[in-house]
């Protein structure tokens, strides 16, 4: 059992974007602003936070501007200087600075799983992490670094896992745990990809930060596909958990702040929440936000609420 430190994050960014069609037609989803930074850099940022400085994209057709982004550009850069402009030169710089990115492409979308096998001539024999982007996490809410104690404790790998309400696992993994004697540490048994919820072992939803035992990259060369007919990371891990050489499997349950970019709604949320929270721009946007739901709420509810807001 290994419990090495944690090096290298994989990011897998090859995915179509469809729910996003037509904003992800020539543009990588990934790259949509969630307020000023595209979203992928909030997940580079978190993997450079808790050490992973070795970062591997697994990208496709398309996903160029991903590369552009984490990179140098001279003229800009140029530009920038001979204006004076400072501020917006540090930021241009930032994301050329992030680490030490690398990429690999998945030739065929078979699914997340076959996105991580991947990565394996990079990984090598050590443990790492697979962050998804669809899910961001708070940077006061440091998930991996938690992940990364329990890897060292107990070895094998670790899932991040939020409970969720009954209805809503069929979108997620889920895992059925037992419970240890930390509070927030469980180990999992059981891993099944978008369960029928009547059925689903628990209400614990896997979200999208996992340590992985390398271990998993044999499970996935041969493993068949399943939902969807993809290559599930989850079905690997289930293989993970229930394996006496490869396991065993631990999950952080995480109640901090997560926001979800997966699809319009909840991207939108996400956007306007962040916005409100953002050191330079919060400020103005809260007053207009406010006067904007003020406004466009109808009478009634605005006596609901001045009664709530009197009681
Ligand atoms: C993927 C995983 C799923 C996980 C989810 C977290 O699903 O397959 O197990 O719960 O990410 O966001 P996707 O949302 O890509 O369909």
């Amino acid at each position: 059992m290994r419990r090495t430190s944690i090096q290298k994050a994989v990011i897998p960014v090859a995915g179509l974007g469809t729910r996003f069609l037509p904003a992800t037609k020539a543009t990588p989803k990934e790259m949509l602003p969630v307020v000023d930074k595209p979203a992928l850099q909030y997940v580079v940022e978190e993997a450079c936070r808790a050490g992973l400085d070795d970062i591997l994209m697994v990208t496709g057709r398309n996903k160029r501007p991903l590369e552009d982004h984490f990179d140098r550009n001279w003229e800009l850069e140029e530009a920038l200087e001979r204006k004076g402009d400072a501020t917006r030169l540090s930021r241009v710089r930032e994301s050329a600075s992030m680490g030490d990115v690398h990429y690999v492409r998945q030739g065929d979308p078979l699914g997340l799983g076959h996105a991580v096998l991947c990565a394996a001539p990079h990984v090598g024999n050590e443990p790492f992490a697979v962050l998804l982007g669809d899910d961001l996490i708070d940077p006061r809410d440091p998930l991996l670094t938690r992940m990364s104690e329990v890897h060292q404790r107990f070895g094998g790998s670790v899932v991040a896992l939020m409970e969720v309400p009954a209805e809503q696992i069929g979108l997620y993994g889920c895992a059925a745990t037992a419970p240890t004697d930390v509070e927030d540490i469980v180990r999992v048994s059981d891993l099944v990809e978008k369960p029928d919820p009547r059925t689903a072992p628990s209400n614990y939803a896997v979200i999208g930060r996992y340590i992985l035992d390398p271990g998993i990259f044999d499970v996935l060369r041969t493993l068949l596909p399943g939902r969807g007919g993809e290559i599930q990371l989850t079905d690997a891990l289930q293989q993970l958990a229930q394996s006496t050489s490869a396991g065993p499997v631990h999950g952080v349950v995480f109640t901090g702040r997560r926001y979800d970019t997966g699809d319009r709604a909840d991207y939108l949320r996400t956007v306007v929440r962040l916005a409100a929270e953002h050191q330079e721009l919060g400020q103005d946007f809260r007053a207009w936000l406010r006067t904007y739901v003020l406004d466009s709420m109808p009478a009634d509810d605005l006596d609901e609420l001045s009664t709530v807001l009197v009681a």
